[in-house]
């Protein structure tokens, strides 16, 4: 049933993604291009709450498309956790005639977009986050940039690690998912993969496999630490120790999360962020913006946020496999 949407709301929330302007540009320049008014919501709910609202003009999107960052800026906000803030920010919303609001970000903000749609607001999510982790969705907006970022760096580092037959382990981003880390190790041709997803890995195996390694003649030693595992600099040490090899940390760290888009964040960004406004004009609300099977698709936010993205076992086992 279609819905008479008059002005749209768009916001970045949670931790940047490239692509996320590429996005924002497209939900503007939809919703204008079909006669709605636009409203940029700066610094995610918080500004939200602070009414840090702005009228968006096809020109205030132009030639952002290339950049990284958010030029809404983001921002992670206690205060809308809370029933409270939630209700406030729903009431913030239609004061400003904003029935239809458009959520870029992560799983973290799909639910402050499910507590908003309840309290009678139209949302519509659209994923982004380096971390590839929702599962409703087999791609997120920003991991195709980072995981090329993390990948040339750690061929870098493994340049300098092999003229000094070094161990290095490397830090990528990723708090509670492993797919950067999975897909550099694979990416990378690393010897280790450390991913949250399977935090009782045996640091005794790897000191023997480093011994071995090196007895078999090989220069360098790489591992893919991911952040949820973490402690990469007392782990260096504490390898360095038991094999005898000089084992330096490199953490990516935030270096990951910045730069120009890819191409492929450039187009999914604005194939989901036209569609996201297209499922609002439609009538739709509480649903995420995904892809898959090679369709772009839409979901219910309460399905999507009680499912959980596993580490894909057959990707795992081929890094394992290559990595001898
Ligand atoms: P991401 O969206 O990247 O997962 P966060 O988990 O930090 O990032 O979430 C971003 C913001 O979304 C939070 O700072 C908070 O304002 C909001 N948020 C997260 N969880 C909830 C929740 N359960 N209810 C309401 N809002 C939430
Ligand atoms: O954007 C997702 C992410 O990069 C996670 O992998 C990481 O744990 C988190 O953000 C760190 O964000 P920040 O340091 O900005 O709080």
């Amino acid at each position: 049933m279609a819905n008479h949407i008059k002005t749209i709301g768009v916001l970045t929330s949670g931790g940047d993604a490239p692509g996320m302007n590429a996005a924002i540009r497209a939900v503007v320049r939809t919703a204008l291009g079909k006669g709605l008014n636009v409203q940029g919501i700066r610094r995610g709910y918080h500004g939200l709450l602070n009414e840090e609202i702005i009228n968006m003009t096809a020109r205030d999107v132009s030639d952002i498309i290339q950049r990284g960052g958010t030029v809404l800026q983001t921002a992670r906000c206690s205060e809308m956790r809370t029933e409270e803030g939630q209700r406030k920010a729903a009431g913030i919303l239609k004061k400003y005639g904003i029935d239809g609001l458009v959520v870029i970000g992560g799983d973290g903000s799909f639910a402050g977009a499910q507590k908003l749609s309840n309290l009678g607001i139209n949302t519509i999510g659209i994923p982004g986050t380096i971390d590839l982790d929702i599962d409703c969705t087999e791609y997120t907006i920003g991991f195709d940039t980072a995981v090329n970022t993390a990948m040339e760096a750690i061929d870098k580092v493994r340049d300098t690690s092999t003229s000094h037959e070094r161990c290095s382990v490397i830090e990528v981003m990723g708090r509670d998912a492993g797919y950067l880390a999975l897909w550099c190790g694979i990416a990378n041709g690393a010897e280790q993969i450390l991913l949250p997803e399977e935090h009782d890995y045996d640091e005794q195996k790897i000191i023997d496999n480093i011994v071995e390694n090196r007895k078999r003649g090989k220069k360098h030693y790489i591992i893919i630490n991911a952040e949820g595992i973490g402690d990469s600099i007392n782990m260096a040490k504490r390898i360095e120790e038991a094999t005898g090899m000089e084992t330096r940390a490199t953490i990516l760290g935030h270096m990951q999360r910045g730069g120009s888009p890819t191409c492929k964040d450039r187009v999914f960004a604005s194939i989901m962020g036209a569609k996201a406004v297209e499922l609002l004009c439609e009538g739709k609300t509480n649903r995420v913006v995904g892809f898959s099977h090679g369709e772009y698709i839409d979901f219910d936010i309460d399905e999507a946020l009680n499912m959980k993205k596993e580490i894909p076992e057959y990707q795992y086992k081929i890094a394992k496999d290559l990595s001898i």
